[in-house]
């Protein structure tokens, strides 16, 4: 009798025991990529959404208003003001790359970045559908902290071609003045389908 009320000691004592580690194990399994992905990753998405969505209207307006010469001035200034109102409303950093950059300031992509735009294009030469190109990754940073590091790929519309496309297409007076706004220009040369660049997101967790 004393024997059995032993074991049965041992095997609670052992069960309270796992359930002890166990608990702090679901904890950290609670924050890795795969549960991050349906919280964190769409909320991040739906970011990236906004400024694509805002930009393409802006873009699509002011083309057919005042035409792609007026439009170099409203993408020059709608770009960075949509990215920063977005960065400060969500607490993120977000802007937009190029695999060729226009903006010298904010379309060159880092490290992480530039790994992303890499992988796209090879999921773009492997026969996947630039809307589905999406990368995440979360790291940790130098000083212990942790952030989710977001792309979504942007493929080059016909609409695009007036400003991005081949330079002997580009007409005279659109190229001057996309040379005087951007004198370091490299974002030409494009066609329909070819990777443009990404909207990449910084997001601390
Ligand atoms: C009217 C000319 C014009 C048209 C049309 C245009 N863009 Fe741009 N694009 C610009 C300008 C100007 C910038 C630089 C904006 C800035 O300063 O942030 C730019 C920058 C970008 C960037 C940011 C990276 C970089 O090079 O600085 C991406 C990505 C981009 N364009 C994609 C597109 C796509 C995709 C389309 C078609 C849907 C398009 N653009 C149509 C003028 C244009």
């Amino acid at each position: 009798m004393n024997a059995m009320k032993k074991s049965q000691l041992v095997a609670v004592s052992v069960y309270l025991f796992a359930n002890c580690l166990l608990i702090p194990i679901s904890a950290i399994a609670d924050t890795t990529p795969s549960n991050l992905e349906s919280t964190t990753v769409d909320s991040t998405r739906n970011i990236a959404g906004q400024l694509l969505n805002s930009l393409g209207q802006k873009l699509k307006t002011a083309l057919s208003t005042d035409g792609p010469l007026a439009a170099v001035s409203v993408c020059k200034e709608a770009a960075p003001a949509i990215a920063n109102s977005l960065s400060a409303e969500h607490g993120v950093q977000i802007t937009r790359v190029g695999t060729r950059a226009r903006n010298q300031k904010m379309g060159i992509p880092n490290v992480w970045q530039k790994e992303a735009l890499t992988q796209f294009e090879e999921r773009l030469a492997a026969g996947e559908k630039p809307a589905d190109l999406e990368y995440w990754k979360v790291v940790e940073t130098a000083n212990g902290k942790r952030e989710l590091h977001y792309a979504k790929a942007i493929a080059v519309q016909p609409q695009c071609l007036s400003c991005h496309g081949q330079a002997q297409d580009i007409p005279a007076a659109l190229a001057e003045k996309i040379r005087q706004e951007y004198p370091n220009d490299q974002a030409t040369g494009y066609s329909a389908g070819k990777l443009r660049g990404a909207v990449v997101i910084t997001k601390p967790l």
